[in-house]
Protein backbone atom coordinates (compact mmCIF):
# COMPACT_ATOMS: atom_id res chain seq x y z
CA UNK A 1 0.00 0.00 0.00
CA UNK A 2 1.24 3.26 -1.13
CA UNK A 3 1.81 5.73 2.58
CA UNK A 4 2.79 9.16 3.22
CA UNK A 5 5.20 8.51 5.74
CA UNK A 6 7.32 10.70 8.30
CA UNK A 7 11.24 11.16 6.34
CA UNK A 8 12.10 14.24 9.43
CA UNK A 9 11.02 16.78 11.65
CA UNK A 10 12.30 19.61 12.59
CA UNK A 11 11.28 23.39 15.08
CA UNK A 12 12.27 26.26 15.63
CA UNK A 13 11.14 28.73 18.80
CA UNK A 14 11.87 32.15 18.96
CA UNK A 15 14.75 33.54 21.21
CA UNK A 16 12.53 35.09 23.42
CA UNK A 17 11.28 33.43 26.76
CA UNK A 18 8.09 34.96 28.52
CA UNK A 19 7.75 33.26 32.13
CA UNK A 20 3.98 33.61 33.63
CA UNK A 21 5.48 36.50 35.99
CA UNK A 22 5.72 38.23 33.57
CA UNK A 23 1.95 39.05 33.00
CA UNK A 24 1.60 39.92 36.71
CA UNK A 25 3.15 43.36 36.12
CA UNK A 26 0.13 44.32 33.95
CA UNK A 27 -2.51 42.29 34.62
CA UNK A 28 -4.76 40.58 37.84
CA UNK A 29 -3.05 37.24 37.53
CA UNK A 30 -0.46 35.15 39.02
CA UNK A 31 2.09 32.34 38.03
CA UNK A 32 0.01 29.95 40.37
CA UNK A 33 -3.62 30.75 38.75
CA UNK A 34 -1.73 30.54 34.90
CA UNK A 35 -0.27 27.27 35.91
CA UNK A 36 -3.14 25.65 37.79
CA UNK A 37 -5.87 26.36 35.09
CA UNK A 38 -3.32 25.66 31.99
CA UNK A 39 -0.17 23.75 32.78
CA UNK A 40 1.71 26.75 31.19
CA UNK A 41 4.60 28.17 32.98
CA UNK A 42 6.32 29.85 29.90
CA UNK A 43 6.10 30.59 26.23
CA UNK A 44 8.23 32.16 23.46
CA UNK A 45 7.48 35.54 21.29
CA UNK A 46 8.40 36.82 18.61
CA UNK A 47 11.09 39.20 18.17
CA UNK A 48 9.91 42.89 16.21
CA UNK A 49 9.83 42.52 12.91
CA UNK A 50 10.34 38.44 13.19
CA UNK A 51 7.39 37.18 11.11
CA UNK A 52 5.73 33.79 11.09
CA UNK A 53 7.38 32.85 7.20
CA UNK A 54 10.97 33.64 9.35
CA UNK A 55 9.95 30.94 11.61
CA UNK A 56 8.66 28.60 9.26
CA UNK A 57 11.78 28.90 7.28
CA UNK A 58 13.56 27.85 10.46
CA UNK A 59 11.56 25.10 11.03
CA UNK A 60 11.96 23.81 7.38
CA UNK A 61 15.35 23.63 7.38
CA UNK A 62 15.83 22.08 10.31
CA UNK A 63 12.98 19.23 9.15
CA UNK A 64 14.87 18.90 5.75
CA UNK A 65 18.23 18.51 7.89
CA UNK A 66 16.79 15.75 9.88
CA UNK A 67 15.57 13.86 6.83
CA UNK A 68 18.87 14.37 4.85
CA UNK A 69 16.95 16.05 2.17
CA UNK A 70 16.89 19.72 0.42
CA UNK A 71 14.69 21.75 -1.25
CA UNK A 72 15.16 20.25 -4.53
CA UNK A 73 13.49 16.88 -3.38
CA UNK A 74 10.22 18.62 -2.05
CA UNK A 75 7.66 18.78 -4.67
CA UNK A 76 5.39 20.74 -2.44
CA UNK A 77 5.19 23.16 0.72
CA UNK A 78 1.92 23.27 2.69
CA UNK A 79 1.93 25.65 5.76
CA UNK A 80 -1.18 25.75 8.29
CA UNK A 81 -1.44 28.99 9.94
CA UNK A 82 -3.98 31.61 11.53
CA UNK A 83 -1.43 34.58 11.56
CA UNK A 84 0.65 34.85 8.13
CA UNK A 85 2.73 37.55 7.38
CA UNK A 86 0.56 39.54 4.82
CA UNK A 87 -3.05 38.26 3.86
CA UNK A 88 -1.64 37.11 0.74
CA UNK A 89 0.85 35.69 -0.45
CA UNK A 90 0.56 32.62 1.14
CA UNK A 91 3.78 32.23 3.51
CA UNK A 92 4.06 28.28 1.92
CA UNK A 93 5.06 30.76 -0.82
CA UNK A 94 7.42 32.93 0.87
CA UNK A 95 9.40 29.83 2.59
CA UNK A 96 9.26 28.22 -1.31
CA UNK A 97 11.43 31.52 -2.43
CA UNK A 98 13.43 31.73 0.51
CA UNK A 99 14.32 27.90 0.00
CA UNK A 100 15.48 28.64 -2.85
CA UNK A 101 12.23 26.76 -4.61
CA UNK A 102 11.39 27.40 -8.26
CA UNK A 103 9.94 24.04 -8.77
CA UNK A 104 6.65 22.31 -7.69
CA UNK A 105 3.67 24.00 -5.44
CA UNK A 106 3.05 26.30 -2.26
CA UNK A 107 -0.33 26.91 -0.10
CA UNK A 108 -1.69 28.00 2.96
CA UNK A 109 -4.32 25.72 5.27
CA UNK A 110 -6.17 27.28 7.31
CA UNK A 111 -8.04 25.43 10.00
CA UNK A 112 -6.67 27.69 13.34
CA UNK A 113 -5.46 24.81 16.39
CA UNK A 114 -6.47 21.87 14.08
CA UNK A 115 -4.19 23.33 11.09
CA UNK A 116 -2.12 20.92 11.22
CA UNK A 117 -4.48 18.20 11.18
CA UNK A 118 -6.16 19.39 8.04
CA UNK A 119 -2.91 20.02 6.05
CA UNK A 120 -1.81 16.25 7.43
CA UNK A 121 -4.76 14.84 5.99
CA UNK A 122 -4.29 17.45 2.57
CA UNK A 123 -0.77 16.12 2.00
CA UNK A 124 -1.93 12.39 2.82
CA UNK A 125 -4.09 12.53 0.18
CA UNK A 126 -1.99 14.11 -2.30
CA UNK A 127 0.81 11.35 -2.18
CA UNK A 128 -1.30 8.65 -1.36
CA UNK A 129 -3.40 9.42 -4.81
CA UNK A 130 -0.09 10.25 -6.58
CA UNK A 131 0.21 13.62 -6.70
CA UNK A 132 3.24 14.24 -4.69
CA UNK A 133 6.37 11.77 -3.34
CA UNK A 134 7.70 14.02 -1.29
CA UNK A 135 6.19 17.22 0.99
CA UNK A 136 7.25 19.93 3.14
CA UNK A 137 4.40 21.24 6.16
CA UNK A 138 5.03 23.54 8.51
CA UNK A 139 3.10 24.89 11.22
CA UNK A 140 3.99 28.53 12.14
CA UNK A 141 2.29 30.66 14.41
CA UNK A 142 2.81 34.50 15.81
CA UNK A 143 -0.42 34.41 18.24
CA UNK A 144 1.26 36.94 20.11
CA UNK A 145 -0.17 39.58 17.13
CA UNK A 146 -3.05 38.81 17.87
CA UNK A 147 -3.64 38.97 21.71
CA UNK A 148 -5.63 41.89 23.45
CA UNK A 149 -3.12 42.65 26.18
CA UNK A 150 -5.69 43.47 28.75
CA UNK A 151 -7.54 40.38 28.90
CA UNK A 152 -6.10 38.41 31.48
CA UNK A 153 -7.89 34.79 30.12
CA UNK A 154 -6.56 34.82 26.55
CA UNK A 155 -3.43 36.68 27.07
CA UNK A 156 -1.73 34.59 29.10
CA UNK A 157 -2.02 31.33 26.71
CA UNK A 158 -0.54 31.55 23.92
CA UNK A 159 3.21 31.22 22.35
CA UNK A 160 4.65 31.87 19.30
CA UNK A 161 6.50 29.16 17.69
CA UNK A 162 6.94 26.51 14.17
CA UNK A 163 7.49 22.58 13.76
CA UNK A 164 7.96 20.88 10.53
CA UNK A 165 7.47 17.53 8.95
CA UNK A 166 8.51 15.89 5.89
CA UNK A 167 6.67 13.29 4.37
CA UNK A 168 7.49 10.97 1.68
CA UNK A 169 5.66 7.94 -0.18
CA UNK A 170 6.37 5.12 0.68
CA UNK A 171 5.15 1.70 -0.63
CA UNK A 172 4.26 -0.49 2.47
CA UNK A 173 7.34 -3.77 1.42
CA UNK A 174 10.44 -4.14 4.09
CA UNK A 175 11.33 -2.30 6.48
CA UNK A 176 8.56 0.31 5.51
CA UNK A 177 5.59 -2.21 5.41
CA UNK A 178 3.38 -0.47 8.25
CA UNK A 179 5.00 3.01 8.44
CA UNK A 180 3.29 6.04 7.64
CA UNK A 181 -0.49 7.83 7.89
CA UNK A 182 -2.69 5.30 8.40
CA UNK A 183 -6.14 7.19 9.43
CA UNK A 184 -7.65 10.63 9.27
CA UNK A 185 -10.85 12.08 10.62
CA UNK A 186 -11.90 15.53 10.04
CA UNK A 187 -14.89 17.45 11.51
CA UNK A 188 -16.11 21.50 11.61
CA UNK A 189 -19.52 22.72 12.86
CA UNK A 190 -19.40 26.81 11.45
CA UNK A 191 -22.69 26.93 14.30
CA UNK A 192 -19.61 27.73 17.51
CA UNK A 193 -18.12 30.81 15.14
CA UNK A 194 -18.36 32.71 18.85
CA UNK A 195 -16.78 30.58 21.07
CA UNK A 196 -13.07 31.23 19.32
CA UNK A 197 -12.76 34.20 17.17
CA UNK A 198 -10.63 36.75 15.61
CA UNK A 199 -13.10 40.21 15.72
CA UNK A 200 -11.25 41.44 12.97
CA UNK A 201 -10.08 40.92 9.26
CA UNK A 202 -9.93 41.76 5.48
CA UNK A 203 -13.68 42.03 4.81
CA UNK A 204 -15.19 43.29 8.06
CA UNK A 205 -12.82 46.05 9.85
CA UNK A 206 -9.60 46.06 7.41
CA UNK A 207 -7.27 45.42 10.76
CA UNK A 208 -5.83 42.27 11.86
CA UNK A 209 -7.85 42.01 14.71
CA UNK A 210 -7.89 40.34 18.34
CA UNK A 211 -8.98 36.71 19.62
CA UNK A 212 -11.93 36.48 21.65
CA UNK A 213 -12.53 33.13 23.37
CA UNK A 214 -14.90 31.83 25.78
CA UNK A 215 -12.78 29.29 27.60
CA UNK A 216 -14.95 27.93 29.46
CA UNK A 217 -17.45 27.07 27.04
CA UNK A 218 -14.60 25.63 24.86
CA UNK A 219 -13.23 23.53 27.34
CA UNK A 220 -16.17 21.84 27.98
CA UNK A 221 -16.65 20.84 24.04
CA UNK A 222 -12.69 20.20 23.40
CA UNK A 223 -12.58 17.10 25.30
CA UNK A 224 -15.40 15.40 24.08
CA UNK A 225 -14.67 16.27 20.61
CA UNK A 226 -11.42 15.43 20.81
CA UNK A 227 -11.73 11.69 22.23
CA UNK A 228 -14.57 11.40 19.63
CA UNK A 229 -12.61 12.18 16.53
CA UNK A 230 -9.57 10.34 17.94
CA UNK A 231 -11.63 7.04 18.67
CA UNK A 232 -13.17 7.43 14.91
CA UNK A 233 -9.58 7.49 13.29
CA UNK A 234 -8.47 4.88 15.29
CA UNK A 235 -11.29 2.67 14.85
CA UNK A 236 -11.20 3.35 10.92
CA UNK A 237 -8.20 0.88 11.38
CA UNK A 238 -9.12 -1.18 13.56
CA UNK A 239 -7.36 -0.18 16.54
CA UNK A 240 -8.13 1.29 20.05
CA UNK A 241 -6.83 3.71 22.50
CA UNK A 242 -4.49 0.94 24.15
CA UNK A 243 -3.00 0.53 20.95
CA UNK A 244 -1.43 4.05 21.22
CA UNK A 245 2.58 4.35 21.78
CA UNK A 246 2.12 8.09 21.89
CA UNK A 247 -0.19 10.41 21.82
CA UNK A 248 0.80 13.74 20.28
CA UNK A 249 -1.77 15.86 21.00
CA UNK A 250 -2.40 20.12 19.96
CA UNK A 251 -1.39 21.52 23.34
CA UNK A 252 -3.87 24.19 24.59
CA UNK A 253 -4.36 22.97 28.12
CA UNK A 254 -2.97 20.55 30.55
CA UNK A 255 -6.43 19.63 31.71
CA UNK A 256 -7.63 19.04 28.13
CA UNK A 257 -4.78 17.16 27.49
CA UNK A 258 -4.86 15.11 30.24
CA UNK A 259 -8.72 14.43 29.70
CA UNK A 260 -8.33 13.19 26.31
CA UNK A 261 -5.74 10.76 27.47
CA UNK A 262 -7.89 9.53 30.15
CA UNK A 263 -10.79 9.04 27.93
CA UNK A 264 -8.98 6.95 25.51
CA UNK A 265 -7.71 5.25 28.21
CA UNK A 266 -3.74 6.41 28.26
CA UNK A 267 -1.65 7.22 30.78
CA UNK A 268 -0.04 10.41 30.92
CA UNK A 269 3.42 8.88 30.24
CA UNK A 270 2.00 8.08 26.40
CA UNK A 271 1.34 11.43 26.00
CA UNK A 272 4.05 14.32 24.08
CA UNK A 273 3.44 17.34 26.77
CA UNK A 274 5.11 20.86 25.73
CA UNK A 275 2.32 23.27 26.91
CA UNK A 276 4.30 24.04 29.75
CA UNK A 277 6.96 25.44 27.48
CA UNK A 278 5.24 26.67 24.72
CA UNK A 279 1.70 27.92 25.56
CA UNK A 280 -0.76 27.09 22.58
CA UNK A 281 1.09 27.74 19.55
CA UNK A 282 -2.30 26.51 17.55
CA UNK A 283 -1.52 24.60 14.04
CA UNK A 284 2.47 25.28 15.12
CA UNK A 285 2.14 22.92 18.47
CA UNK A 286 1.48 19.59 16.59
CA UNK A 287 4.70 19.47 14.60
CA UNK A 288 6.67 21.48 17.96
CA UNK A 289 5.63 18.60 19.85
CA UNK A 290 6.40 15.57 16.96
CA UNK A 291 10.39 17.41 16.65
CA UNK A 292 10.67 17.92 20.29
CA UNK A 293 9.79 14.04 20.89
CA UNK A 294 11.93 12.69 18.39
CA UNK A 295 14.82 14.99 19.30
CA UNK A 296 14.51 13.25 22.74
CA UNK A 297 14.80 9.84 21.66
CA UNK A 298 10.71 9.20 23.35
CA UNK A 299 9.06 9.00 19.55
CA UNK A 300 11.10 5.98 17.45
CA UNK A 301 10.16 4.31 14.16
CA UNK A 302 7.79 2.23 14.43
CA UNK A 303 5.38 3.72 17.21
CA UNK A 304 2.04 4.27 16.84
CA UNK A 305 1.30 7.96 16.82
CA UNK A 306 -2.36 9.64 17.69
CA UNK A 307 -2.52 13.65 17.18
CA UNK A 308 -5.42 15.49 17.83
CA UNK A 309 -6.48 18.96 17.59
CA UNK A 310 -9.56 21.51 18.07
CA UNK A 311 -10.06 25.23 17.21
CA UNK A 312 -11.84 27.68 15.86
CA UNK A 313 -14.32 27.21 13.47
CA UNK A 314 -15.22 24.66 15.88
CA UNK A 315 -12.88 22.85 13.91
CA UNK A 316 -11.33 19.64 14.95
CA UNK A 317 -9.83 16.08 13.68
CA UNK A 318 -7.42 13.35 14.22
CA UNK A 319 -4.96 11.48 12.66
CA UNK A 320 -3.66 7.92 13.48
CA UNK A 321 0.34 7.64 12.06
CA UNK A 322 3.06 4.78 12.80
CA UNK A 323 6.51 6.67 12.59
N1 LIG B 1 -5.52 34.92 35.94
C1 LIG B 1 -6.37 34.89 36.96
N2 LIG B 1 -7.69 34.68 36.84
C2 LIG B 1 -8.15 34.47 35.60
C3 LIG B 1 -7.33 34.47 34.47
C4 LIG B 1 -5.95 34.70 34.67
N3 LIG B 1 -5.07 34.73 33.67
N4 LIG B 1 -8.08 34.23 33.39
C5 LIG B 1 -9.33 34.07 33.80
N5 LIG B 1 -9.40 34.23 35.15
C6 LIG B 1 -10.55 34.13 36.02
C7 LIG B 1 -11.85 34.38 35.29
O1 LIG B 1 -12.07 35.74 35.11
C8 LIG B 1 -12.84 33.71 36.19
O2 LIG B 1 -13.12 34.61 37.23
P1 LIG B 1 -14.64 34.82 37.71
O3 LIG B 1 -15.08 33.45 38.17
O4 LIG B 1 -14.50 35.84 38.77
O5 LIG B 1 -15.38 35.28 36.47
C9 LIG B 1 -12.07 32.54 36.78
O6 LIG B 1 -10.68 32.82 36.53
C10 LIG B 1 -12.41 31.21 36.17
O7 LIG B 1 -12.48 31.35 34.76
P2 LIG B 1 -12.83 30.16 33.81
O8 LIG B 1 -12.84 30.64 32.41
O9 LIG B 1 -14.03 29.43 34.34
O10 LIG B 1 -11.54 29.26 34.07
P3 LIG B 1 -11.27 27.84 33.51
O11 LIG B 1 -11.00 26.93 34.63
O12 LIG B 1 -12.26 27.42 32.48
O13 LIG B 1 -9.88 28.06 32.76
C11 LIG B 1 -9.12 28.39 30.53
C12 LIG B 1 -9.77 29.01 31.73
C13 LIG B 1 -7.68 28.02 30.91
C14 LIG B 1 -9.10 29.41 29.41
C15 LIG B 1 -9.88 27.15 30.10
O14 LIG B 1 -11.23 27.45 29.97
C16 LIG B 1 -9.41 26.57 28.81
O15 LIG B 1 -8.33 26.08 28.69
N6 LIG B 1 -10.29 26.61 27.78
C17 LIG B 1 -9.99 26.05 26.46
C18 LIG B 1 -9.01 26.90 25.80
C19 LIG B 1 -8.58 26.35 24.53
O16 LIG B 1 -8.36 25.18 24.35
N7 LIG B 1 -8.38 27.29 23.61
C20 LIG B 1 -7.72 27.08 22.45
C21 LIG B 1 -8.35 26.25 21.41
S1 LIG B 1 -7.26 26.19 20.17
C22 LIG B 1 -7.38 27.49 19.02
O17 LIG B 1 -7.99 27.31 18.01
C23 LIG B 1 -6.71 28.79 19.29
Amino acid sequence: TRRATALGTGHYLPARIVPNSEFEATLDTSDEWIRARSGIARRRFAAEGETTSDLALHAARAALGNAGLTADDIDGVIVATSTPDLTFPSVATMVQADLGMTHGFAFDVQAVCAGFVYALATANAMIVSGQAERLLLIGAETFSRIMDWSDRSTCVLFGDGAGALVLGATEGTGTNADRGILSVDLNSDGRYRDMLYVDGGVSTTGEAGKLRMQGNALFRQAIEKLAATAETALAKVGLSGPDVDWIVPHQANIRIIQGTAKKLGLSMDRVIVTVQDHGNTSAASIPLALSVGVAEGRIREGDLLLSEAIGGGLAWGAVVLRW
